[in-house]
């Protein structure tokens, strides 16, 4: 097994990272004849934010289900430092430390801020206050979550991912549907994540976000890494303006 990762630092198709937090190696997932995932090979620097970016079906969130668990892939290795997590269930691998959220908003509109956040952890008050703060959600915990508007409960969601004990925070489309000032606020907000030492991978469809927010870039298309570098050097490529716009 180790040998496949030797191999690959060697042939030069895997940039082995020093500083990786997570490596995906070689993974592959299809779902019938649909090859989600055909072969992608990529890391994540220990405290970046780094974009998945795509165009819609291209397996950004196929990825982030088999990183947490959700999804076992059928070929390839995930490992988080120095541990191997492929195929662990959902539960063990957010032990190991990947906390996520997810496309489609989990609050429960009917429970408090605080009972929602207890689903992800026994805490103390205190600690959920200074989760929120993190998140600039500055709402008292007994509130129904369903009196936030969607945008807050998309950054509640957040909060929970947070407080959770990680050591990545997988976040997928976290401004989806929020109106553009909470969107201003989620940079400030992930790269205060990003001061306080965490570790964002981030699917993201705003392009001027990923450009403004990203360390590293990573762009798919139908399963496969096209590209992979500093968002100056993306957003300017040919191919991946290709995979966007079309030829
Ligand atoms: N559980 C599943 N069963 C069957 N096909 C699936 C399943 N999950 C994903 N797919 C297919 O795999 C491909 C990748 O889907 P995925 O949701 O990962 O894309 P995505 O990049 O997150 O797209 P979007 O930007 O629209 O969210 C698509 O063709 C999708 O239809
Ligand atoms: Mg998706």
């Amino acid at each position: 097994m180790l040998s496949l990762w030797k191999v690959s630092k060697t042939s030069g198709v895997f940039e082995h990272t020093k500083n990786s937090l997570l490596e995906f190696f070689s993974v592959c997932k299809s779902f019938g004849g649909v090859k989600a995932v055909d072969g992608c090979t990529f890391s994540v620097g220990n405290n970046t934010i780094t974009s998945l970016i795509g165009p819609n079906g291209a397996g950004k969130t196929t990825i982030f289900n088999i990183i947490s668990g959700l999804t076992k892939p059928d070929y390839g290795k995930i490992k988080l430092l120095d541990s191997e997590i492929t195929g662990l269930p959902a539960y063990k691998i957010a032990q190991a430390g990947i906390s996520r959220t997810f496309q489609l908003t989990k609050v429960f509109r009917n429970m408090t801020i605080r009972d929602n956040l207890l689903i992800a952890k026994k805490a103390s008050d205190g600690e959920m206050k200074s989760a929120l703060a993190r998140v600039h959600l500055h709402k008292p915990l007994d509130m129904a979550a369903g009196e936030l508007s969607y945008g807050q409960q998309r950054l509640l969601e957040i909060a929970r991912a947070v407080l959770r004990e990680h050591k990545l925070l997988a976040l997928d489309e976290p401004t989806a549907g929020v109106n553009p000032q909470i969107r201003q606020e989620l940079k400030a907000i992930l790269r205060g994540l990003k001061e306080k030492g965490n570790t964002v991978l981030l699917i993201e469809h705003d392009m001027e976000f990923v450009m403004n927010i990203s360390d590293e870039v990573i762009v798919l298309n139908e399963g496969r890494v096209l590209k992979r570098g500093k968002p100056q050097d993306i957003v300017k490529d040919k191919e991946v303006l290709e995979a966007y716009l079309g030829k």
